[in-house]
C-alpha cells in the first residue's frame, strides 16, 4: 500500500546515515572522532538518576496528568523566577516528550493547511517537517553572518505572505550556536502581534552559553511560545522530557492535543527531573557547562586555522557552522571523504537546509578536548593533503 502523500516532504536525517557508516568503519576496527553528534557525551548527572531510581522503586510508574507533574511545573516556574528574574504562573507551563512533543503540539495547535511558517535556513531540521506533518507549508528564510544567522523582524516582514502564520526561532540556534538579543526578540513579537500571527522561540540549548546568558523571550512577552527540554544543559536525552511555555489562554488547547497525542510525558522522567534545578545538580551541570565552554575555545580558533571560515562567534550550544569553500563546493561529498579517509565524522550543511548547504558543515564539540585535538589534526592532514 502507498503511503501518505505528505511522506514525500519527510526528509530524513543525512547525519544518520553518517553516523551509521562511521558505526560500521568502528566495528572494522577503525577508530573514528565523532563530531556530529547533537547531544552532551556526559552521562545524566547523579541526583537525577538517583531520583528516577527512587521513583521506580516506589512504583511511581503511571500516567501523570496530561499537563504534567503539578509540583514539576512548579519548579519550572521557580527557575525561570530564579534564572532569569521572570515570573511565569506554573499553569502555562506544559509538560511534553522532548522539545520534539512540544514542537509537534504547537504546530498542530496553531498551524491549518498551507499556512506558512517562517524558519531560518539553516535551521533545525525537523522544524520543516512538523510543519509538514499539518500540511503547512514550511520557508526558508535564507540567514547568514550579517544577522548572527538569525531570523530579523525586516526579513520576516520581507518573507511575509497573506499566509504567514507562524514565526519560529531558535537560541541558541542548532546549527550555528548563535543568540537573539532581547531587543530582536521583541521586535519579531511586535510584528507578529501585529500581523495576527505567532512567535514561537525554541530555547532548549538555554543553560548552554558561553559569554552571557541568552535572554528568554518570555521577558519580552506573554503572548508567544517558548520551548525548552530537558535534553541538552540537563543531559537529559533520552528520558525524553521538555516543556513549553504558552500564552494562558492557549493551554487548554494544547492540553486537549496532548491527551489525544500521548496521555502524558514520561511518568519516571518527570520525578528524575524535580531534582533537575538543585543546588547539587546545578553545580553538576556549570561544571559541563565550564567543559563545554573550554572545548569551544580550543576548537573555534583551531578551525579558523585550518581555513574554515566562521564568522561569527558562537555563543552557544555545542555547534559550529563552517563555510569550508576552501576546500569544497559539496560539502555532503566533503564530509563522505573525511569520514572514510580520515576518520572525522561531521554534519554536511545538506541537513540544515539549502542555502549555502554544499559550502558549508556543522562541528559538534560533544566530545573531549584531547579527541577534538585528535580530529583537528586529522583534518589538517586531510586538508593539506
Ligand atoms: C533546536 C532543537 N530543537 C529541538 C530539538 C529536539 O530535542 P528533544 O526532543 O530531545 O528535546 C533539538 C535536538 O537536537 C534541537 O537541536
Amino acid at each position: 500500500m502507498s503511503q501518505a502523500r505528505r511522506m514525500a516532504h519527510i526528509q530524513p536525517f543525512h547525519v544518520m546515515a553518517l553516523l551509521a557508516r562511521a558505526r560500521a568503519l568502528e566495528a572494522q576496527g577503525h577508530d573514528i572522532v565523532h563530531m556530529e553528534i547533537g547531544e552532551p557525551d556526559f552521562p545524566t548527572p547523579a541526583p537525577i538518576v538517583a531520583a528516577g531510581q527512587r521513583a521506580l522503586a516506589a512504583g511511581l510508574t503511571q500516567y501523570t496528568p496530561a499537563l504534567g507533574l503539578p509540583e514539576l511545573r512548579a519548579a519550572i516556574s521557580d527557575f525561570y523566577r530564579e534564572q532569569h528574574g521572570v515570573v511565569v504562573d506554573p499553569g502555562r507551563i506544559v509538560v511534553t516528550p522532548g522539545a520534539s512533543g512540544a514542537l509537534h503540539l504547537v504546530l498542530a495547535l496553531l498551524v491549518d493547511r498551507d499556512q506558512q511558517v517562517l524558519l531560518t535556513d539553516p535551521g533545525y531540521p525537523c522544524n520543516r517537517n512538523f510543519v509538514h506533518l499539518v500540511e503547512g507549508e514550511p520557508v526558508g528564510v535564507p540567514v547568514d553572518a550579517a544577522t548572527g544567522y538569525q531570523l530579523t523582524a525586516a526579513m520576516a516582514e520581507q518573507h511575509w505572505t497573506e499566509h504567514t502564520r507562524l514565526l519560529m526561532v531558535a537560541s541558541p540556534a542548532n546549527p550555528t550556536g548563535t543568540l537573539l538579543a532581547q531587543a530582536e526578540l521583541a521586535a519579531l513579537q511586535q510584528l507578529a502581534q501585529a500581523r495576527g500571527a505567532r512567535l514561537v522561540v525554541d530555547e532548549i540549548y538555554h543553560g548552554l552559553t558561553y559569554d552571557s546568558d541568552a535572554p528568554t523571550a518570555l521577558a519580552v512577552s506573554d503572548e508567544l511560545f517558548v520551548i525548552n527540554s530537558f535534553s541538552k544543559y540537563f543531559g537529559m536525552t533520552g528520558w525524553r522530557l521538555g516543556w513549553i511555555v504558552a500564552p494562558p489562554d492557549q493551554v487548554e488547547g494544547l492540553e486537549r492535543l496532548a491527551q489525544n497525542l500521548y496521555l502524558a510525558a514520561p511518568t519516571l522522567s518527570q520525578h528524575a527531573a524535580l531534582v533537575a534545578f538543585t543546588p547539587e545538580t546545578r553545580a553538576i551541570l556549570e561544571e559541563r557547562r565550564a567543559a563545554f565552554q573550554a572545548r569551544r575555545d580550543y576548537l573555534l580558533p583551531a578551525l579558523r586555522e585550518l581555513g574554515f571560515v566562521i564568522p561569527v562567534t558562537p555563543r552557544g550550544a555545542f555547534y559550529l557552522y563552517a563555510d569550508c569553500s576552501r576546500f569544497t563546493d559539496d560539502s555532503f561529498a566533503f564530509s563522505r571523504q573525511l569520514l572514510e579517509e580520515a576518520g572525522v565524522a561531521i554534519t554536511p550543511g545538506r541537513d540544515f537546509g539549502e542555502h549555502r548547504a554544499s559550502q558549508h558543515v556543522r562541528f559538534a564539540y560533544t566530545t573531549d578536548i584531547p579527541r577534538l585535538q585528535e580530529g583537528v589534526e586529522r583534518i589538517r592532514r586531510f586538508v593539506t593533503g
